[in-house]
């Protein structure tokens, strides 16, 4: 594979970006080598600037469910960038992409724009904290819910116990009193939430998660643990929040919280609502989204909230999510990849000193690397630890055959509407012949 001009372009960025990158992962420290550098999108490719061609399933790390330029998203914007980019002012185009998820989500009755997922779950925290007026939080190890301070926090091994020093932060530059407003349980494990609520019960403003834990493969829950969760926070007052950042609008229009019926007190979104600009938004019923500024005292606020050119993206995007089939469409072929990988990818792990499993859920997927075949994950501390050596071996050979994974065994894969059969087709291929070559 040529790749003189993305050789080039990471040297550059190496000099004036810390890592090379404006976001970690982009680096591919975990696979190893430089990243190719992309010059451009459309449909279920993207193009380096060395004129290779990939079929991609990063998506931008899910937004582009439509898959890149879709014709629709991109005359929406193009035509509003005629009209001007930004006012900071009260705009339709807000108004009508608001309308279009009220309306058509059940538990959502008002909502704030804001850019990112970070920012949509940092204000949800601080919503959660005004509202009930206690300062705890629960999230769960494995779960990322972007890079704000409270989130950027791990378990101790002896959290559990909840003595002394529960919480430990991830990060330097986190101080350490937020972190210990942050208690960190595994998933899959009623008894530690139960433990958890009896202990610190009338501290704990809300428990916050993934309910399609995706940061960290795909560690699909029982949908009883997540009715449990909203159970429990419900018998203590504190608030359910569910990170919707990946699997919103992804899983079905109304997500996760729509698919299984289980109505969570606030609702985070990033990604998807975007249209692949940057939006993000947290919402629920008006009785909480009340207090916030300036109908209420708790403070949040963005320039560039609810920014035109995001909006009419968002709106071109949602609406072509609502009617155009396209979710039947996703189905039939995450259908077609679980069918395609137990018939050629399956045969070929026999006698191979790893095994692998394709785990999915709607169009997201994850292939779980382990040691030997066994019952599906649940936790991070299942994973294999050495998952990523065997993947960072297959991920450059799929780049090699033209198929484009995200660089690191933990992260997932995204399905898009302008793929077909065939794209599925040849990753299988490629899969197949990456593993009896490693
Ligand atoms: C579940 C979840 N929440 C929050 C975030 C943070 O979103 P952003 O990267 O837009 O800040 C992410 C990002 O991947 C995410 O997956």
């Amino acid at each position: 594979m040529k790749n003189d001009k993305s050789k080039e372009i990471w040297n550059r960025s190496l000099n004036v970006f810390p890592g090379g990158v404006n976001s970690p992962v982009r680096a591919y420290n975990s696979v190893g080598g430089g990243p190719i550098s992309v010059r451009e999108g459309r449909g279920a490719y993207i193009t380096d600037e060395d004129n290779n061609s990939f079929l991609d399933f990063v998506n931008s790390w899910g937004p582009l469910i439509l898959g890149h330029c879709d014709k629709d998203v991109t005359a929406a914007i193009v035509d509003q960038a005629s009209r001007g980019v930004s006012f900071g002012a009260v705009t339709r185009y807000e108004c009508e992409l608001a309308e279009l998820i009220t309306q058509n989500i059940k538990h959502i009755e008002q909502i704030r724009f804001v850019s990112s997922g970070t920012e949509a779950v940092m204000s949800a925290l601080r919503l959660a904290r005004g509202y009930t007026g206690r300062n705890k939080i629960i999230k769960f190890e494995g779960c990322y819910h972007g890079h704000s301070d409270s989130l950027l926090v791990k378990a101790g091994s002896g959290l559990l116990t909840f003595s002394g020093d529960i919480s430990e932060s991830s990060s330097p530059g986190v101080p350490d009193a937020l972190s210990r407003e942050t208690l960190v349980l595994p998933l899959d494990d009623e008894a530690a939430v139960k433990n958890c609520f009896e202990k610190f019960g009338d501290g704990i403003a809300a428990v916050i998660i993934e309910p399609l834990p995706a940061n960290s493969g795909l560690l699909k829950q029982r949908p009883e643990f997540i009715q449990f969760l909203r159970d429990i926070t419900k018998k203590y007052k504190s608030l359910l929040i569910m990170d919707e950042v990946i699997s919103g609008f992804r899983l079905g229009f109304s997500g996760f919280c729509g698919k299984y019926s289980i109505e969570p007190d606030l609702v985070t979104y990033g990604k998807i609502i975007g249209g692949g600009l940057p939006v993000g938004a947290f919402a629920g019923k008006r009785e909480i989204m009340k207090n916030l500024s300036p109908q209420g005292k708790i403070y949040q606020a963005g320039t560039l909230s609810g920014n035109p050119l995001a909006m009419v993206a968002g709106k071109a995007a949602l609406g072509k999510l609502l009617h155009g089939g396209v979710y039947e469409k996703l189905d039939r072929l995450s259908g077609y990849l679980v069918k395609k990988f137990h018939d050629e990818v399956a045969p070929v792990l026999a006698g191979k000193k790893y095994y692998m499993e394709l785990v999915s859920e709607n169009s997201v997927f994850w292939l779980n690397i382990t040691s030997v075949a066994g019952p599906a994950i649940r936790k991070v501390t299942n994973i294999w630890e050495k998952a990523p050596e065997v993947y960072s071996g297959i991920f450059w050979q799929l780049l090699e055959n033209g198929v484009h994974i995200a660089p690191s065994a933990y992260e997932v894969g995204f399905i898009s509407n302008p793929m077909e059969e065939g794209d599925i087709d040849h990753f299988i291929l490629s899969l197949a012949s990456a593993i009896k070559n490693s």
